[in-house]
Formats: C-alpha cells, structure tokens, sequence
C-alpha cells in the first residue's frame, strides 16, 4: 500500500537498513518476523516543507487509522506505530525522505533517482545496513547496493563505508560490536583499524565533553549501552569493546580488568538468583558495576551523563562511603539481627552492587541477609499482641521488632518461646 501511495504521487520507496539486512540473512525456510522496518521515500517534492516521508505517512494513517503516527519535522521523519498489545507483535515504520538536495526536476529521471538514494545509503554505517529494496515500479524488489553489502553479508563482514564513519559518529564503534556478535560476524581488519584510530585519536573526548552535542552523543551511546548488556550475548560484546580499546568512550580510565570481570560475572550471577522475575533493570545493573569501577569522584558524573535514574545515580554517589560504613561495621562479628538493622537501610540493587564488590566474608553476609534473614517475620502480630492483653499503641511496632531480632539471633523459635520471651 505505501508503494502504491508512493507510485501514485511519483515518488520512489524503498526499504532500507537493517530490516533489508535480516531479510537476505533469513533462512527462507523459516518465518520472518519484521516489526521494524525503515522506509526511505525518494522523490521531487519541494512543495511540502515536511517532505515526502511524512506525507505518505499521513497519507498512510489515513488509510489505517488504527496506527498512531508520530512526526520529527526536522529531520523529515515520520512513525507509524501498529500497537496490538504490548506482549504481542507491533509494527514500527519510520518514513524517511531521502537525505539529499531537492533537485528541481522530478525524481523519474534514474540518474537523480540513483544519486539521491546512494547519497541516503552512504550515509549509513555499514556496508550490510546500507542496502535497499525498491518497493516502487519499475524494478520493483530490485536490490540497490552500492557499496559491496551482499558480499559481506556472504562473507559475514562489518565493514564501514568511509574512514571517518567512526569519527563522525563514535556510537558506531558500539554498533560494529553489537553486530559482529550477534550475527556471528568479523569485524573487518581494516574497519578494526579505523576504530583504533578513532579511539587514540581521542573521539571518547568528544562523547564526555560537556558541549552541545554531547547531550546527543550521550543519548546514543547509551542506548547502544543498553541495547549490547541487555542482550543475551552482553559478555562477549562486553570483551570484545574491551579488546577495541572502546570501554574507554564511557570513560578514559575505564578498563575491564580481570577484577572487574570477577565482580561483573558475580553481579550477574546474583542477578538471576535475586531477581529472577526482572524487577530490577539488569542491563543498568552491569553498567553499575562498571561505572563503580572508576575512581569515586568520577562515578555521578559519568552515571548522570549517561542519563541514569536518579537513585542510581545518588547509589553510585554515595558508593565509597556505604561500602566503608558496611565494611567497618560487618568486619566485626554480629548478631543476625544487628546486620539485618545495617543492610535494611539500603536497597537490594545498592546491595547487590556491593556485594559484587566485596570480599567474600560481607558477600557472604550479604547473601545470607537477602536470601533468608531480610524474609523473617515476627512470631506474633498485632491480634496476638492484642490477645495477650497489650493495648494497640506505637509500642506495638518496638516489641514486633524486637520479637523479628530474637527469632534471627536464635533466642526463640516458635510461638510459645515467643509469648514466654515477652513475658
Ligand atoms: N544507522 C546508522 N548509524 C547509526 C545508527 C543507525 O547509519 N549510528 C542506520 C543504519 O543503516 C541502520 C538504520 O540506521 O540500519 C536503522 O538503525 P537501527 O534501527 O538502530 O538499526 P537496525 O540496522 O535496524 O538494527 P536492529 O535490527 O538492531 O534494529
């Protein structure tokens, strides 16, 4: 239908990026699931300021009014969102124009045609991402590619389109990484180059600068953050940006050592025993870990660049002086109860955090505290209290905690020690 929209106005689309890619990559036995699919119309349109992409999307929502339709005016760009249901299938497509000059001659003519849309795909970062299909007649289902894309994708390559890609836009040294391991491909040698050289030529500089747009660069480098530690294949993407050298575009001393291997490796593994239904944010958990690893007062500045959640943000502040506080209070034997009174002031992801940082003997109390102590209840309640003959009163809450620290440190076991202890 958005082809035949195209058509009808003169106009030529394609699909592009990454949905081309997975198409060609596909098992043509198998199904196919696109629900994100880039589509770059190309055509003369000097009339609409917005350009041609949003027109056909509006043309589009005419058609399917169920699909919400979102704007971005000054990129010429539009959105069209099919949301069934957040657990099922929904469909994305963005509508782009074509990046390039309006020439003042309609795009029928294929030398504009070809020029405009190689200059879109040239603008992209990788030889596999910078393909298209036409969607429009003639040559409908032609596949342009102009920069040796089909080939590495045969020969499993990343592979740039230009030397400057990586200083142009530093977020693609993420991008190249994510790729390579979740397709299985190479980065590249000479692409690998050009990520060495964007790094020593300093581009991390660029992304912590306090500049205008680094707020932007910012942005980007952490959804690419996101997208690689959420990932299921996150550790070899993990040491793969630390044997490009590219940790260092979170921060220049950030350096995966096997220390900060150890402690990641730890924090994951508590991860999945602590939170197994998800209710923590496990990617920004691991970025945590990292983040830690720097000197403490560069930790709440990097974690606010990196637009984290203010409490993360506070946690890491306050890291070096928590971990401090915990160390000198549980290096001396405690009571049960004493530690649950110290670690029930802090959360569990603050505590997990540290744990992944510590010495086994507070891992261990740690541990103990969040998978056993944390649970324990008093042995009565309030209508038992009542029932005793005490009279509700803030008292209550007092003698409730003091009966949850006498059933941890082992003085009572059950109800009646319990009536016996208060009596
Ligand atoms: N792109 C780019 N440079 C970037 C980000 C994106 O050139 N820094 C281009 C690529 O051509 C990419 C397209 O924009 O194919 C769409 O970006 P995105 O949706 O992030 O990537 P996909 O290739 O669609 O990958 P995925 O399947 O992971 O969504």
């Amino acid at each position: 239908v958005a082809a035949q929209q195209a058509e009808a106005r003169g106009w030529h689309l394609y699909l592009v990026g990454g949905a081309v890619r997975d198409l060609l990559l596909a098992d043509p036995e198998a199904a196919l699931l696109l629900n994100d699919i880039d589509l770059v119309v190309d055509g003369y349109h000097r009339a609409l300021q917005e350009g041609a992409g949003v027109e056909l999307a509006r043309a589009l929502q005419q058609q399917y009014p169920q699909a919400r339709l979102d704007i971005h005016g000054q990129f010429q760009t539009a959105a069209l969102l099919w949301h069934k249901d957040p657990e099922l299938d929904s469909l994305w497509v963005d509508i782009a124009t074509a990046r390039t000059e309006f020439y003042p001659y309609p795009a029928a003519n294929p030398e504009v045609e070809a020029s405009s849309i190689r200059q879109d795909l040239y603008r992209r970062d990788f030889t596999i991402n910078a393909l298209a299909i036409r969607l429009t007649a003639p040559r409908s289902g032609e596949l342009l590619d102009f920069f040796g894309g089909l080939l590495d994708l045969r020969s499993r390559q990343i592979r740039v389109l230009h030397a400057n890609s990586f200083i142009e836009d530093p977020t693609r040294i993420y991008r190249a990484v994510r790729f390579a391991v979740r397709l299985g491909f190479e980065i590249d040698p000479q692409t690998e180059g050009y990520i060495r050289h964007a790094i020593e030529s300093g581009v991390y500089d660029r992304v912590q600068d306090e500049n205008s747009r680094a707020p932007a660069l910012q942005t980007r480098l952490k959804s690419e953050l996101k997208y690689v530690l959420a990932a299921p294949y996150w550790q070899s993407a993990l040491q793969l940006l630390s044997h490009l050298g590219a940790l260092r575009c979170i921060h220049p001393t950030l350096t995966l050592t096997p220390a900060l291997w150890h402690q990641i490796r730890l924090m994951s593994r508590w991860l999945r025993r602590f939170d197994s239904s998800n209710t923590l944010v496990h990617w920004q958990m691991l970025l945590e870990v990292l983040i830690a690893d720097l000197a403490p007062e560069y930790r709440g500045k990097i974690a606010a660049n990196l637009q984290l959640p203010v409490n993360s943000i506070e946690a890491l502040q306050q890291l070096a002086t928590t971990q401090a506080d915990l160390a000198s209070h549980l290096t001396k034997p405690q009571k049960p109860s004493q530690v649950v009174q110290l670690l029930s002031q802090y959360d569990r992801s603050t505590l997990i955090l540290i744990a992944a940082r510590s010495p086994r003997a507070l891992r261990q109390l740690i541990w103990r505290y969040l998978i056993c102590w944390a649970q324990v209840k008093p042995l009565l309640d309030g209508n038992d209290l009542k029932a005793l003959g005490y009279k509700p009163s803030r008292q209550f809450k007092q003698i409730l905690s003091d009966l949850t620290a006498a059933t941890l440190d082992g003085v009572i076991g059950d109800r009646d020690s319990a009536i016996a202890f208060l009596a």
